[in-house]
């Protein structure tokens, strides 16, 4: 097989403020086939996920920013459908940075083999792979959670924030979660389990929701939304409370600075501790994250919702959707159905 066409997505333009369809453009780029130890992937599944948004804007920042003109990247799952490379057999599926495309050949660099037994394929760009490890490294590592703590989650039914407060409750805590729809928060509390869901949009008042809801006060606060919820947070924090500053999505597509917290003085007089964190730089923890989602997957504490979008050409309506809520749980784009099964 050689000189195969793969649909690819490609950044038109550099958003500015909330991204729009025209910022990207669907491109067929021609892959050659697979030279001496190199294989071919048809890819299954890719993600989209917040933190491309901040790729996409020309600065420097922990990951290099997106070029205009050039086929974009992120997560994906695909099955090996060629290959003169010993380590990668045809058939086997395999999990890349190699996203937003059809196909591709590579050496097998940053490629790791997948295993289906495991589950379904793609658990492995939600509650199995990146979004679960950043709720596991969050919440004990960075926010050092300890059992029968209070715990606050904002945009908690999404990607992360679903595991974070499934683990939370898995460790006898009292979890309380934010999210933007009555369908959300009644998913929240009757499937995820937690004690108490607030609709921040309907609720009116935030602050008054989150002090009503913690009538003990929060001991650790995750944080994905950042703005109103993380002041709100702060007010209610307990002394020597933590927060886990996973992500703020609120202002991604802000064009110019917002105002921050008022209340920053809280975290002196309180001995807060809020610290941010990449979950690229937890990977040390990898085998404990695997063998506690496995012991909650099996005893069907672990649940979790995911929203699909189809083709590739769908891709950049999947991303924006991440910005309006309109995913419920992990946002997924089914690229191709498996060629074999
Ligand atoms: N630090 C890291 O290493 C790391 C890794 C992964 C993700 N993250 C961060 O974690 C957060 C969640 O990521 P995810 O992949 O789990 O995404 P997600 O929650 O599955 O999807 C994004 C959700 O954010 C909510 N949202 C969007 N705009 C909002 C706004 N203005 N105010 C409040 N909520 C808003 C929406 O839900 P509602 O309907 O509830 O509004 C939307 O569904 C993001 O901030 C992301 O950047 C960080």
């Amino acid at each position: 097989m050689s000189n195969m066409m793969s649909k690819e997505i490609q950044l038109a333009a550099r958003p500015d403020g909330e991204p729009k369809e025209s910022d990207f453009k669907v491109a067929e780029v021609a892959v050659a086939a697979p030279g001496a130890g190199e294989f071919l992937v048809q890819n299954l599944w890719m993600s989209v996920d917040p933190y491309m948004r901040g790729r996409m804007m020309d600065r420097e920042s922990y990951v290099p920013p997106f070029q205009i003109g050039e086929t974009l990247q992120g997560g994906c799952i695909g099955k090996v459908i060629e290959s003169n490379n010993e380590n990668f057999a045809v058939g086997d599926y395999v999990n890349s940075m190699n996203g937003w495309r059809e196909l591709y050949v590579t050496d097998g660099q940053m490629v790791n083999k997948i295993d289906p037994a495991m589950g379904p394929i793609e658990a492995n760009l939600g509650t199995l792979g990146m979004p679960g490890m950043t709720a596991y490294a969050g919440l004990f590592k960075v926010a050092g959670l300890k059992d029968g703590e209070t715990v606050f989650v904002s945009a908690a039914s999404g990607a992360v924030g679903a595991v974070v407060c499934q683990l939370a409750k898995a460790h006898g805590c009292y979890v309380v979660g934010s999210a933007g729809s009555d369908d959300k928060c009644k998913w929240l509390e009757d499937v995820a389990g937690i004690d108490k869901a607030i609709n921040y949009k309907t609720c009116g008042d935030l602050d008054a929701a989150v002090r009503d809801a913690f009538p003990k006060g929060i001991d650790v606060y995750f944080d994905n939304v950042g703005g109103g919820h993380l002041q709100a947070a702060i007010n209610y924090m307990n002394p020597h409370g933590r927060a886990a500053l996973c992500g703020m999505i609120e202002q991604y597509n802000d064009t110019t600075p917002r105002p921050g917290p008022n209340n920053l003085i809280q975290i002196v007089g309180k001995s807060l501790k809020l610290e941010g964190f990449i979950v690229s730089n937890h990977l040390d923890i990898i085998p404990d994250f695997y063998a506690e989602m496995a012991k909650l997957i099996s005893g069907g504490k672990m649940n979790t919702e995911q929203t699909v979008e189809e083709g590739i050409a769908n891709a950049p309506k999947a991303f924006l959707n991440l910005f309006s809520g309109a995913n419920f749980g992990k946002m997924l784009v089914k690229i191709s159905d498996d060629p074999s099964a």
